[in-house]
């Protein structure tokens, strides 16, 4: 039998999982939904949900991965066999990998292009108009966007293609915790700027008014998102972890840190926004035009600025691998082909839909499909269904159909760790978390 990789330590799993969970989806997805959705009311429901729900839903995606020790495809069949419809859940993760991968390289390949633009000082001096102006003609540019986008993904493929070990968790090993120091950084600047209360009023005082079924959905996909679950990423990382490391405690360190780094992105974007006039509201350019406002006012700007735009492209790469991860682990094992192979398979494909993503920004393009350009079509899609249905079954299948003392030994290591709160966790899995996904499921349906 071929010898699978496993990740070198407890570290390891943790900055591994840390680095697939934070990303554009804490910087830059995070504001946006918060935004769109009424502020405090949308962190509130966000808060209950990542931290409830997302944390038992990692829990089972590893429960899955390391008992079957295999791809998200392999995995439902190793545990389940061929029969019935459960390898199903493990085809549509890894659907839901090629999609989100393809509009998360459009945005990936934005931040490229904002790293070249920090290093060539082209925020300095510039007030916000013009700085909307630069957002506007960086997205809908020719070819810029593009070669961007095509640049990120070869660039994940590398990494993959080298092995998870190598690959994964050096990186995020080093420069996930300067990513947390840099940000600190920024909530400092942004909470002095004249009118940042503001903008800390919108985000951390709800107003209850305004949640409903639209709110809901949208946090529960955000929690989704956010956190890499309901779509094999997991079960892919899960399959990777040691017999004896400890799952219970890795997730939830994961969790923490990713509602951490979200939360730290809101107080960076928030009260800067309301104190330079950008509307909460404004979408994909709320934070490509808030951050370099932030940095112009900052000594040093220009140094942070870099350092800045480095870091969330190396966030964006740690998460982009474990997407690819996902299509490389499942056509390996299901296709035999070699690991570059894969990955060059993977990124070909990602890159025909992901063009048309970033295309879809431009004036004028026909690339709307009910009001919504393709972009955000291929976002709602993902995010608000398929994860949570993927999540469903996940957790259905864990506390369900999976014996119980199979799960019990997976999350007690072979009951060599104490089962206390592992018990409460496994009741939750079965009880908790498809209550809440099909309550929320619901309430958007009969909105
Ligand atoms: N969680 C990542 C982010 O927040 C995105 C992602 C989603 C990665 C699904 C892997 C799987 O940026």
């Amino acid at each position: 039998m071929k010898q699978r990789e496993n990740f070198g330590s407890k570290l390891g799993i943790i900055m591994a999982t840390a680095g697939s969970a934070l990303g554009l989806g804490n910087i830059y997805r995070f504001p946006c939904e918060a935004g769109a959705n009424g502020g405090g009311a949308f962190l509130i429901v966000y808060l209950a949900v990542a931290l409830l729900v997302g944390t038992t839903l990692m829990l089972s995606e590893f429960i899955i991965g390391r008992r079957s020790r295999s791809n998200p495809i392999g995995a439902f069949r190793a545990l389940e066999g061929k029969k019935n419809g459960w390898m199903a859940i493990g085809w549509l993760g890894v659907v839901c990998a090629f999609l989100i991968l393809a509009f998360y390289t459009t945005v990936a390949g934005w931040t490229l292009g904002y790293l070249g633009k920090a290093a060539a000082n082209h925020f300095e001096g510039q007030d916000l108009a013009q700085i909307q102006v630069q957002f506007s003609s960086f997205t809908t540019h020719p070819w810029l966007p593009i070669v961007c986008q095509l640049a990120f993904l070869a660039l994940t493929a590398v990494v993959v293609a080298r092995g998870v070990k190598d690959g994964i968790e050096k990186w995020s090993k080093i420069l996930m915790p300067l990513l947390l120091v840099i940000m600190v950084v920024l909530c400092i600047k942004s909470l002095t700027l004249p009118g940042a209360s503001q903008g800390m009023s919108f985000f951390f005082k709800p107003d209850f008014s305004k949640i409903n079924g639209d709110v809901l959905i949208s946090a529960l996909g955000q929690s989704f998102f956010s956190l890499s679950i309901g779509m094999g990423a997991l079960i892919t990382y899960g399959s990777y972890i040691g017999a004896k490391d400890n799952m219970v405690s890795s997730s939830v360190s994961v969790v923490l840190a990713d509602t951490l780094v979200a939360i730290l992105a809101g107080i960076i974007i928030f009260p800067a926004a309301f104190s330079f006039g950008i509307k909460p509201e404004a979408g994909a350019s709320l934070v490509f035009t808030t951050l370099p406002m932030v940095f112009q006012q900052m000594t040093g700007g220009y140094f942070f600025c870099l350092i800045f735009f480095v870091l969330l492209v190396i966030a964006t790469l740690t998460s982009t691998i474990s997407l690819l991860e996902v299509i490389v682990a499942a056509t390996t094992e299901e296709m035999h082909l070699s690991r570059t192979k894969a990955a060059i398979l993977g990124t070909v494909v990602t890159a025909v839909i992901g063009l048309l993503a970033t295309l879809s920004f431009r004036t004028g393009s026909p690339l709307h499909i009910n009001g919504k350009i393709f972009f955000d079509l291929l976002d709602s899609v993902t995010a608000l269904y398929l994860m949570p249905l993927g999540g469903l079954f996940i957790v259905l299948f864990v506390g369900w159909r999976m014996k119980k003392a199979d799960a019990i030994d997976e999350l007690t290591n072979g009951g060599t760790l104490r089962i206390g709160i592992r018990k409460v966790i496994y009741y939750l899995i079965r009880y908790m978390a498809p209550v809440a996904i099909l309550v929320i499921f619901i309430s958007q349906l009969l909105q």
